[in-house]
């Protein structure tokens, strides 16, 4: 068997998995969800969520990873043959994501495009499908660039660019969340952004739907129960602290998440008032950022390099769901990495037609990816780590010799996190129907 690729260090791990968790779910459907749900109390909920479930969660994907050197699908079979199709559904949930992942990466070359060479307002998201041709150009060329990062290899390709990508990302979120958190006209925004406020629960259908978004958006932005991790751990040196590396990640994950928020509601609210800010839903981002910057001094600065943010995050996002995809294809069938990603990439462009035809179509596919696949796919992992394959095996990957600790991560993995998702997941799909 061919040796498998592997990561130059803690940091270069710890970077990649970071990179992979902050993208467009940070960016673009963080402060969608945040706003949608109301507010500060959202983002309570979500806070409180990364860390006692998203973090002991993508400690146990980590250590699977490391633990077998395998594809997802292999790993599950190699912890137990029947259970295998666990390891295939977490491989089908970036399959589905990444064509209509593509397809807002495509929207986001345009406005970086548009920051550049002027012009956005003259974009209308609203009308998704009248845009249609030119989006479908830069999806493909977002595409294009994502399958030729994962056909450069691992460690050249993925862990080169993100030693640029993340501090420069984190520094320019950082700088024009200060530049929009000091502007009094964002002011209201800010207050509508952070305050928690029962009321605004109620027409969103109700606490368990916010909680059920908040659950759905943790997974999405942490890279969970999408075969990421595993996949990633499965390049990490036996020498790494795992939970330690957890931790970092979902700290980075959620600071970019809430300033992201913090950059893109006050704007929203300014722009448009509570109305905009609340129903924005997946086109806040879009609609109202462009016309903030251009209301900005040296807005055009500014909204270039957001633009140049964004798309540095929605990039190193989409390769490591190319990289599990393909790496899964080549685990499967032993053809050659790019066989693997060819076939990746002729997949995204026919699933992802939709989703540059309709921003419907878009909300379908992430909807059962996010809200129905992935919370199913993370209870079945608790299920096959707790019950069937034993917490034993992640505890003794990550080398957790505290019996306090053992005990506390057994009723995690077997009883607090199944039990949790399974009834955010069953309540909130109620109040969704
Ligand atoms: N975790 C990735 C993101 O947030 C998929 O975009």
């Amino acid at each position: 068997m061919k040796k498998r690729s592997s990561w130059s260090g803690h940091l270069g791990f710890v970077l990649a998995a970071a990179a992979s968790a902050i993208g467009l779910g940070n960016l673009w459907r963080f402060p969608a969800n945040a706003a949608g749900h109301g507010g500060g109390l959202f983002l309570l909920i979500y806070v409180a969520m990364v860390a006692l479930v998203g973090v002991p969660l993508l400690t146990t994907e980590i250590a699977l990873g490391r633990r077998t050197r395998r594809s997802p699908s292999r790993t599950f079979r190699k912890l137990n043959r029947r259970w295998w199709g666990v390891g295939a559904m977490a491989m089908l949930i970036p399959a589905i994501i990444l064509p209509y992942y593509c397809v807002v990466g495509g929207w986001v070359t345009k406005y970086f495009v548009a920051s550049f060479f002027g012009g956005t307002d003259a974009i209308d998201f609203m009308s998704w499908s009248g845009e249609a041709e030119s989006v479908g150009m830069y999806s493909l060329a977002f595409l294009v660039a994502t399958v030729a990062l994962i056909l450069l290899g691992v460690r050249k390709g993925i862990e080169a660019s993100n030693k640029i990508m993340m501090p420069a990302l984190l520094i320019l979120t950082v700088g024009i969340a200060l530049f929009v958190m000091l502007r009094p006209s964002c002011f209201p925004g800010l207050k509508y952004y952070v305050l928690p406020d029962i009321s605004r629960i109620g027409g969103v259908g109700g606490l368990g739907r916010t909680v059920l978004a908040a659950m759905g958006q943790m997974f999405f932005s942490l890279s969970i129960a999408m075969g990421i991790m595993i996949t990633y751990g499965s390049y990490v040196g036996k020498s790494d602290s795992i939970p330690k590396a957890s931790a970092r990640i979902a700290f980075f994950d959620t600071l970019v998440a809430l300033l992201a928020g913090a950059i893109i509601i006050p704007s929203a609210y300014a722009f448009g008032g509570e109305e905009l800010a609340q129903t924005g839903g997946f086109g806040l981002m879009f609609v109202s950022l462009p016309k903030v910057f251009e209301a900005m001094p040296f807005g055009h600065v500014v909204g270039a390099a957001f633009f140049t943010l964004v798309l540095f995050a929605a990039l190193t996002s989409s390769i490591s769901m190319a990289e599990t995809v393909a790496s899964s294809i080549c685990d499967f069938t032993l053809w050659s990495r790019k066989k693997a990603a060819i076939i990746t990439f002729v997949w995204c462009i026919v699933a992802g037609l939709p989703s540059v035809l309709s921003m419907k179509a878009l909300g379908g596919c992430d909807f059962l990816a996010d809200i129905i696949l992935i919370p199913v796919c993370a209870f079945l992992t608790c299920i096959v780590v707790g019950w069937v394959a034993g917490p034993k095996v992640v505890l003794d990957e990550i080398g957790e010799q505290r019996p306090f600790f053992r005990s506390l991560y057994s009723f995690f993995i077997r009883y607090l996190a199944p039990i949790f998702i399974a009834i955010v997941f069953v309540s909130g799909l109620l109040k969704s129907v």
